[in-house]
């Protein structure tokens, strides 16, 4: 079958490289894709939310399969305008229904679903403009720190913990009132401080039954032992340590269970990946949030241990038969190291020339694009995050070594990359 993969980043790369794999793929095709897509099928320069572009272009080139990466298009709908078209309707689309999505593109939402089934989360309550000044006394009275969640997308910015009461008011009032997210943030999340380790969990579902993929910890500050800002994401690893079968048996009943039983109570419509952000407290897992996508850089660390065909469990995903689906993980250990561009999460520049990338590529290392554009024969940096470099290995600090190694052989102006992802594992 051909298959059309929706996205450019680093996630997609890993992706692309995993569906060339599989016997069942014809042809793929990416939009837009990167530097890194395009020798494994054909990059399309449509963007992710032309939802009538990229209709046409699945019906001209008899796409079966269309597979969404990022969560704009997810929580815009792109699910609901295939399966609403006459002539796209058949195409099997690997993500959820926009109502589905809402578990992403909705804090509020999301948070009222887990209190329906009791899956467990930090205390919460939410506010928007008409219940402004009840928001205020409940900050004044909650202890420290708070955590404000705009409701809606905010492109991974939209969470603050503050410190101070003082520090809270204002940004509750930035939110409602100067607008500071845009709509995104009118309505406010004010929840518990969950002190503990994080773990994303991701899950594969076909709205009835489910599998677990592997799990990752990405590591989302910009500096050395997790300082300064935060970031997309600087780097990941799986499997996590601590996330052993006991402990993921606990997940699979307090969270995974409810969750996919609470989607089909519901009549949510979910043929897709759902990550879930996890706080692990004395050994409890509590819901961050949920995401109904792949994380990024979690991908570039989870999909590789995937021994399975990727194609043939997706295609199981559409068609609702998951449960004849038996997933096997690799027992090696996988790191991936993002190289990013000079001043990142700040303003940056790109277009700057990548030299070292094919002359010596190592065995058990992958080099992911995540932010790259081809111009001639030169890859150009085109983002903020620009590589994903990810090894494998006996032990998670063999992996994190030969990423870095790999590292010291890639130039570009600027490149500045963690050189201690998975270091409290270490
Ligand atoms: P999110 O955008 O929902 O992924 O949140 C970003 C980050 O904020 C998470 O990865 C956590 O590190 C942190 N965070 C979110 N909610 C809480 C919470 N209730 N308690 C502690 N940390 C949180
Ligand atoms: N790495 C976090 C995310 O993809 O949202």
């Amino acid at each position: 079958m051909n298959i059309l993969l929706v996205g450019g980043g680093g996630r997609e790369h890993t992706l692309a490289w995993k569906i060339n794999k599989s016997t069942l793929c014809d042809h793929l095709f990416i939009a837009p894709g990167n530097a890194g897509t395009s020798p494994f099928g054909t990059n399309i320069p449509l963007a992710v939310n032309d939802f009538e572009g990229l209709a046409a272009f699945c019906i001209k080139n008899i796409v079966a399969m269309l597979i969404v990466g990022p969560e704009e298009p997810l929580v815009k709908g792109i699910y609901d305008y295939f399966k609403n078209r006459e002539d796209t309707a058949h195409i099997q689309v690997i993500g959820p229904s926009k109502e589905a999505a809402q578990l992403e593109g909705s804090k509020a939402f999301a948070k009222a679903f887990m209190e329906r089934h009791n899956i467990p989360t930090a205390a919460y309550k939410e506010f928007d403009t008409s219940t402004y000044d009840a928001g205020i006394q409940y900050i004044r009275n909650h202890p420290l720190p708070i955590v404000l969640k705009a409701d809606g997308l905010a492109a991974g910015k939209g969470v603050i913990i503050c410190n101070n009461h003082i520090e809270a008011l204002a940004e509750f009032q930035l939110m409602i009132q100067n607008s500071k997210f845009g709509e995104a943030g009118k309505r406010v999340v004010i929840e518990q401080f969950l002190d503990g380790i994080e773990v994303s969990v991701f899950v594969l579902t076909d709205g009835k039954n489910f599998v677990i993929l592997p799990e990752a910890k990405d590591y989302k500050k910009i500096g050395i032992g997790d300082t300064g800002p935060n970031t997309g994401g600087m780097g990941a690893v799986s499997p996590v340590p601590f996330a052993d079968a006991a402990y993921m048996e606990i997940v699979t009943q307090k969270i995974i269970k409810p969750t996919i039983e609470g989607l089909q109570k519901e009549s949510l419509d979910y043929k897709g990946f759902i990550f879930i952000g996890l706080i692990n407290v004395q050994g409890e897992p509590f819901v961050i949030e949920y995401n109904c996508r792949l994380g990024d850089p979690e991908t570039e660390v989870i999909i590789p241990r995937i021994e399975n065909d990727l194609v043939e469990i997706l295609s199981a995903t559409a068609e609702q038969r998951l449960n004849e689906i038996n997933i096997c993980i690799s027992k090696q250990y996988a790191v991936t190291v993002m190289a990013v561009s000079g001043g990142y999460p700040n303003e940056h520049e790109t277009g700057k020339v990548i030299t070292g990338l094919t002359d010596t590529v190592l065995e058990g290392t992958v080099i992911f694009h995540a932010g790259t554009k081809q111009q001639g024969d030169k890859v150009l940096t085109n983002g903020g995050r620009v590589l994903a470099v990810t090894s494998f290995g006996e032990s998670l600090a063999e992996a994190a070594e030969q990423s870095n190694y790999m590292l010291e052989q890639i130039h570009f102006d600027g490149m500045y990359y963690r050189e201690d992802i998975g270091f409290e594992f270490r």
